[in-house]
Formats: structure tokens, C-alpha cells, sequence
């Protein structure tokens, strides 16, 4: 699939880079096909992030993804769910390489500005979360 899914999260909004993110991820080739800012409640974070839950960090993600508006976005390139990681870097900005999203934005693992699909399969189920009733190919 050319389609990855995306979220500006609440660290990131509020420190104000929505901007240069939106600019790094067009820079970088992904067109976006839907954008928009949001808000989680704790019920939507819990669901949107159930594949965590039981993991020790699962209450503190809903909590921090649910503590303020997001950009939530559908993103189209080719490759685009491999490229859009390799671009964020890795979960933990200590540890993603110099130029990536994180290591540019974040300031933990658990507050790490962006959000990014691991698989097509879930690259769609998330789209189908945010926008549901459209259809990406
Ligand atoms: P996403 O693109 O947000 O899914 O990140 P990821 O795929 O790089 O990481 P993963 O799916 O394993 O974890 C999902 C999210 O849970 C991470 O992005 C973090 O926000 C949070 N998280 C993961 N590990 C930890 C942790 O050890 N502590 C805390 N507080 N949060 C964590
Ligand atoms: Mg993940």
C-alpha cells in the first residue's frame, strides 16, 4: 500500500511545531489525502491504542493522547509506511537519528511527537478510525 497514518501529538502541538513537521513530512514526498485537528478522549485514545493495553506504559499514553489537540493525517507515498518510520525515527528520541522528527521534537519515549503506522493493515484501520466512510487506496 502507498498510505501510512499519522498524529502531531499533543507535546508537539503545543510546543508549537506543527508547522515544520507538516513541512519535514511534505519535504520529504508524502502528499497529504485528509488532515485534521482534533481531539482524543480518553474512551477514543484507550481505543485507538488498544493493541497496548497491558503494557506498563498503556494509562500513561491515553492520558498524554488524550491531554490536547492533535493533527491527525492520512498520508500517501510509495513505500509509505517503511519511509514515514524511517523519517520519524525511532519510539525513542535518544535513540532516532540525527535529522528524524523525533530526535528534532521529542522529549521522551512516551512524549515523542508523532505518531506513525506499523503495517498497512494498521495504516488503513487507523485512517478508518479518524476518517472513517472514505476510502484509501
Ligand atoms: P507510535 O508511532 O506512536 O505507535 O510509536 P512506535 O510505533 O514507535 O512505538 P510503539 O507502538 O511501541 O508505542 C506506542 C507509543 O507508546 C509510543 O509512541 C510512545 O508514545 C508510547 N510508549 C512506548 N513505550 C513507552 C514507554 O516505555 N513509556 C511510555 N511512557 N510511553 C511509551
Ligand atoms: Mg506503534
Amino acid at each position: 500500500s502507498n498510505i501510512t497514518f499519522t498524529m502531531i501529538k499533543p507535546d508537539a502541538v503545543r510546543a508549537g511545531n506543527i508547522g515544520a513537521i507538516l513541512q519535514q513530512i511534505t519535504d520529504a514526498g508524502f502528499a497529504i489525502k485528509a488532515m485534521k485537528f482534533t481531539q482524543l478522549s480518553m474512551d477514543e485514545a484507550k481505543k485507538f491504542y488498544e493493541v497496548h493495553a497491558g503494557r506498563p506504559f498503556y494509562g500513561e499514553l491515553v492520558e498524554f493522547m488524550s491531554s490536547g489537540p492533535i493533527v491527525a493525517a492520512v498520508l500517501e507515498k510509495e513505500n509509505a509506511v517503511a519511509d514515514f518510520r524511517e523519517l520519524i525515527g525511532n519510539t525513542n528520541p535518544a535513540d532516532a537519528k540525527i535529522g528524524t522528527i523525533r530526535q528534532k521534537y521529542a522529549n521522551s519515549v512516551g512524549e515523542n511527537a508523532v505518531h506513525g503506522s506499523d503495517s498497512d493493515e494498521n495504516a488503513l484501520i487507523e485512517a478508518n478510525f479518524h476518517f472513517s466512510g472514505r476510502d484509501f487506496f
